[in-house]
């Protein structure tokens, strides 16, 4: 698949263009604070769950800062997964600067997982803006349920498929005086391509092109009820989680937290 191997060059290529400094404070956060990186919502949900001696695994990691965060809950080991290698790289070096010695991180796309991974993890976690990068989320939660043990817990939090009808700031379309207004279809079936950077991560550059792809909320059940997993519990919020407040408060539900569980 060309895109996921263009959006890993894409993804490495907006490491080296990061912000200066970004990612260097990540340790400092992970020592002073309780669980850093995660929402509230997403917190409880971590809190209810109890990862005390569990395997747990993050897809789609970057840096490792949530995977780290996490580690807090004291599981007896944690795996980060993601394709970008340079991000992999800053992930070993704060997991070395904070001396997490029970954890590793692995550069590699999630599709191609290793099987020795497989039937491994009590708990797998992905976050804001990672379901996108797949195009055939049957594929992806085929390998999210190979990954799982027997009655393993999965935890989505991500933006609202709906936020996917909005106009971001910056695009055509977007008027800050017509916040009510949607612009594209739920049901998009072509690619995002974007070539401007990584927001979150750099400055505005004529970047390498990153691929995503719009997902309904029903594509995301199917998929993972496809795979043999149970959904246990669907939460929607009006606050978003990465894109902009621009929508929030204004009654659009605008990300989510989905908790599931594999049957057998
Ligand atoms: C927006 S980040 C999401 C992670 C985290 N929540 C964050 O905020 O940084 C998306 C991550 O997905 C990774 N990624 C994209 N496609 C991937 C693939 N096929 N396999 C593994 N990782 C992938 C990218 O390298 C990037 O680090």
């Amino acid at each position: 698949m060309n895109y996921i191997k263009n959006n890993k060059l894409a993804w490495e290529d907006a490491f080296k263009n990061r912000r200066q400094g970004w990612g260097e404070n990540h340790w400092e956060r992970l020592s002073n604070e309780t669980l850093p990186f995660f929402n509230e919502d997403m917190v409880t949900e971590l809190r209810g769950i109890g990862l005390e001696g569990k395997r747990i695994a993050q897809f789609c990691c970057n840096n490792g800062r949530e995977l780290l965060s996490a580690m807090q809950l004291r599981p007896s080991f944690g795996v980060g997964f993601d394709i970008a290698e340079d991000f992999i790289e800053q992930a070993r070096q704060i997991a070395a600067k904070l001396g997490q010695t029970n954890c590793e991180f692995v550069a590699c796309n999630i599709l191609d997982i290793d099987e020795l991974y497989h039937n491994s993890f009590d708990f797998i976690f992905f976050t804001v803006g990672a379901i996108t990068w797949f195009e055939d989320l049957d594929l992806l939660f085929e390998k999210v349920g190979k990954c799982l043990r027997p009655h393993g817990k999965l935890i989505i939090n991500d933006s609202h498929p709906f936020i996917n009808m909005l106009p971001l700031p910056g695009e055509d379309a977007y008027d800050p005086e017509h916040l009510s207004q949607v612009a594209y279809s739920y049901f998009r079936k072509e690619p995002w391509i974007e070539t401007n950077g990584m927001s979150y991560i750099t400055p505005e550059y004529h970047s390498k092109t990153f691929t995503s792809f719009s997902h309904t909320m029903s594509s995301i059940v199917n998929a993972i009820v496809g795979a043999g997993i149970t959904i246990k519990k669907l939460n929607e919020y009006d606050y978003d989680i990465g894109l902009t407040d621009d929508y929030e408060g204004k009654g659009f539900p605008l990300s989510f937290i989905l908790l599931c569980e594999k049957s057998k």
